[in-house]
């Protein structure tokens, strides 16, 4: 565990491995489990990118050696119980152990629950929120017999500032419930697990909206600090999380949105959305 007040240039990320669900992207783009893979292969651990999408795994696999980093790529439906557990066997095998796991798969949805068919809302809750259950109960026992370990688990500011996509904001409530559940049920076996909300970032999935240059500039501009967030943004927050730095810190959600969620109703305004923000553009 070495000194307690740290270095804070050694993140204690050298020698461990890591699993990273869907941390392939679309294309070139620079996906949140994109960006997380190549920080925590750049940071000295050796990484399993695991995806739907294997030629995704691939291309982050290849980012990653670019730089010199280890990686290795995995396809992995994340909703299927037995794949999720062959996932976690191949980090074993092929690396002896299980350090971290960042729990990134997350899809959209749209609608309230009167527009939402039941199975379009038991779909968005299986992939974003069954998986998580599925793939930890995997990944924690291999965590304990490696002596410990971090689960960052990604959620979404659409918790905590519904807008319309109902389905989505639930299950990225409950997982935000469900971190710290697991925090509590597995602390005393050495394992912390915390959540990032991510606000707006700028992803290959928000690419593929086919956003207007006008819709891009409104995300960005709900931001407090006006910049638009990127996949490296919320990268980083769970390197942290999952690092020696983060040793004190479980069942914690660390929102990452440029403040875009520091923001509410102008009360000035009789609680219209007025002002010099428009909140159409969040999330
Ligand atoms: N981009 C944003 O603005 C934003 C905001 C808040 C939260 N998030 C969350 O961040 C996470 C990643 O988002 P992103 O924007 O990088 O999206 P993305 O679509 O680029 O990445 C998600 C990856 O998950 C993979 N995937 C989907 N279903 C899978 C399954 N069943 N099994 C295995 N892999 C599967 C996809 O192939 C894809 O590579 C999601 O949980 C998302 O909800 C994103």
């Amino acid at each position: 565990m070495g000194d307690p007040a740290g270095d804070p240039f050694d993140l204690g990320l050298e020698g461990k491995v890591a699993i990273v669900t869907g941390g392939g992207s679309r294309g070139e783009g620079i996906g949140n489990g994109r960006a997380a893979a190549i920080l925590l292969a750049r940071a000295g651990a050796r990484v399993l990118v695991a995806d739907l999408d294997l030629a995704a795994a691939e291309q982050t696999v290849a980012l990653a050696a670019e730089e010199g980093g280890e990686a290795a790529a995995c396809s992995v439906d994340v909703t299927q119980e037995e794949q999720c557990e062959a996932m976690v066997r191949a980090a074993l095998d092929r690396w002896g152990r299980l350090d971290v796991l960042d729990n990134n798969v997350g899809i959209g949805s749209q609608g309230s629950v009167v527009e939402e068919t039941r199975e379009s809302w038991e779909r968005v809750l299986t992939i974003n929120l069954t998986s998580m259950m599925l793939v930890s109960r995997h990944a924690i026992p291999a965590m304990v017999k490696s002596g410990g370990g971090a689960i960052v688990n990604i959620a979404s500011i659409a918790a905590m500032r519904p807008r319309g996509l109902t389905a989505y904001s639930t299950s990225k409530g409950a997982i935000i419930s469900l971190t710290r559940a697991l925090a509590v049920d597995h602390g005393p076996s050495g394992i912390r697990v915390n959540c990032v909300a991510p606000g707006p970032a700028y992803t290959p999935m928000v690419e593929a909206w086919g956003l207007s240059d006008e819709a891009r500039e409104r995300r960005r501009k709900a931001s407090v600090i006006d910049i638009e967030g990127t996949g490296w943004d919320v990268g980083n927050a769970v390197v942290f999380l999952a690092s020696e730095r983060a040793r004190w810190i479980t069942g914690q959600t660390l929102v990452v949105d440029g403040g875009v969620t520091l923001l509410a109703r102008d009360r000035r305004t009789s609680g219209e959305l007025e002002g010099p923000i428009d909140r159409a553009a969040q999330g």
